[in-house]
């Protein structure tokens, strides 16, 4: 294949890319931009094959095949809760793969023209090694500790962040004497630099609590971005610079946005020691609290008898698997004229979109299923809100109790409904620890068991009201 036709399509790959991930912004036209993204990918994949620098098929054929077979195998057997893991361990290989082409780069011995050049070109190599070393590492802890099989007690180990420090700026002054030592030698000081990276992004990672996973995951994709920009600098290779800035940047983008939400700095979150104390309110409101309980059957009288419901899912609803059921709710109160939508935090669950992808799942239809910010102002107008599983995201103290660890974060205003029934197995904390006041309300009604269990009992109560 000509080099022009190679370089017009990976810029078709590139534009391919660009599109999916704009599609993939809205439920709407998610499916379109997965699309653009399988398009993109088949067509890189396909002319770099073709290209003159590729002559081992047989070997490529077996891997690719290899690849496909696995692929295929994992993604039919992985759920919905675990994607978070899936992703993890391929950002590992993304980390990998940078740390293997960095030292093969290094190998290779390449001549050029200039000494800026071979500077330069060392450089790339130095930075795609490190980052693809914490990349590496760090990606392997959130997947154990995402599995359960590291813990997720943060690792709080005294002077870490002193630890970190000296282990970049030792990496630095390793990176210094890289640029002009001998090949023998500069492949020692890139060996010792790897491993330096690999207990960076290990350390880093195993101090960061569990249930802060998610941004770390999305930091770590954003890490494997610019780990794949680095390496496409080293091979010359301008679709892979492209793809790798694009990931890496849009990372970093959902990261922020994901702290935004919790009303935690990205600092804080990459820092760790999260959730590694018990966290209590500071409020001083000390009177004997007392919640009130409710049952299926009373909360599909209230459910027929309203005109306008809000539904409210959290992570809990992910847990208890529930959503086919409170589609199914939804479908019956629509039929019935009840107005039904569902409100959605940006952080609801534990990974970005995790409700959204759940509903869709169980054919809820888009238009309903609204932002925060789209009907945070509705709720004094609504007779009921259904709480199913979520905890933290409508927490009044956030936005009431000034001494409150959350205090801060943008909640869904639940409380200003007429009747708010909060779904959950008993009165224990959500992921921040911190006891919930809408549950003591006058206007809360608490509804007690697995949300697919109570679910199906209030449909059941419906059919045969
Ligand atoms: P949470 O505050 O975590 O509360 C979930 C609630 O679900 C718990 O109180 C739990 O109570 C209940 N639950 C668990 N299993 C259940 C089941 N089978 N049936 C019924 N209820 C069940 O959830 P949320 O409101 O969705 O908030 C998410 C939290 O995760 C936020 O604090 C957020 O900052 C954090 N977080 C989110 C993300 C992303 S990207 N989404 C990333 C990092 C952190 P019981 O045990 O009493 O049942």
């Amino acid at each position: 294949m000509s080099e022009g036709m190679l370089i017009a399509s990976y810029i078709g790959a590139s534009i391919l890319f660009i599109l999916s991930l704009g599609g993939l912004s809205h439920q709407e036209t998610a499916q379109r931009g997965n699309l653009y993204g399988v398009i993109g990918m088949a067509l890189a994949i396909l002319v770099t094959i073709l290209s003159d620098q590729v002559s081992a098929y047989g070997l490529l054929l077996t891997m690719v095949i290899t690849g496909l077979v696995i692929g295929k195998w994992l993604a039919s057997r992985v759920e919905m809760t675990q994607m978070p893991e899936l992703i993890a361990v391929l950002h590992s290989f993304v980390g990998m793969a940078a740390v293997l082409v960095g030292l093969s780069s290094s190998l290779s011995g390449a001549e050029f023209a200039s000494h800026a050049e071979k500077i330069i070109h060392e450089v790339e190599i130095f930075l795609g090694i490190f980052i693809g070393g914490v990349t590496f590492t760090g990606s392997i802890v959130a997947f154990g500790k995402l599995r359960g099989s590291i813990s997720s007690t943060p690792l709080t180990l005294p002077g870490r962040h002193l630890l970190n420090l000296s282990l970049i700026i030792s990496s630095f002054i390793l990176g210094v004497f890289f640029i002009s030592a001998s090949p023998e030698t500069a492949l020692i000081l890139l060996l010792i630099m790897t491993v330096l990276s690999f207990i960076l992004g290990f350390h880093l990672v195993m101090a960061i609590g569990g249930a802060d996973m998610p941004v770390v995951i999305s930091m770590l994709n954003s890490y494997s971005g610019w780990a794949a920009a680095a390496t496409g600098f080293m091979l010359s290779n301008d679709l892979l610079i492209i793809v790798g800035a694009l990931v890496g940047s849009s990372g970093a983008i959902l990261s922020y946005i994901m702290c935004r939400a919790m009303n935690r700095s990205f600092v804080s979150v990459i820092l760790g020691g999260f959730g590694a104390k018990k966290v209590s309110s500071t409020s001083t409101d000390e009177a004997p609290k007392e919640h009130i309980v409710i049952h299926a059957e009373e909360v599909a009288d209230i459910l027929a008898h309203a005109d306008s419901v809000i539904i409210v899912p959290g992570y809990g609803m992910a847990v208890a698997q529930a959503q086919n059921t409170v589609s199914e709710i939804t479908r019956y109160l629509k039929d019935k004229g009840v107005t039904v939508r569902f409100g959605i935090h940006p952080v609801a669950g534990r990974l970005p979109g995790h409700m959204n992808v759940l509903l869709a799942e169980a054919r809820v239809p888009y238009d309903i299923v609204l932002e925060m910010d789209e009907l945070n102002d509705d709720f004094p107008e609504t007779d009921v809100v259904l709480v199913i599983g979520a905890n933290d995201t409508v927490n009044p103290a956030a936005a009431e109790d000034e001494g409150s660890p959350i205090y801060g974060m943008p909640v869904l205003e639940v409380w200003k409904a007429t009747t708010t029934v909060v779904l959950k197995r008993s009165m224990a904390t959500g992921y921040a620890g911190v006891d919930n006041p809408l549950f003591y309300k006058e206007n809360t009604r608490m509804l007690f068991g697995d949300a697919n269990d109570t679910m199906s009992a209030v449909m059941t109560a419906l059919k045969s009201n």
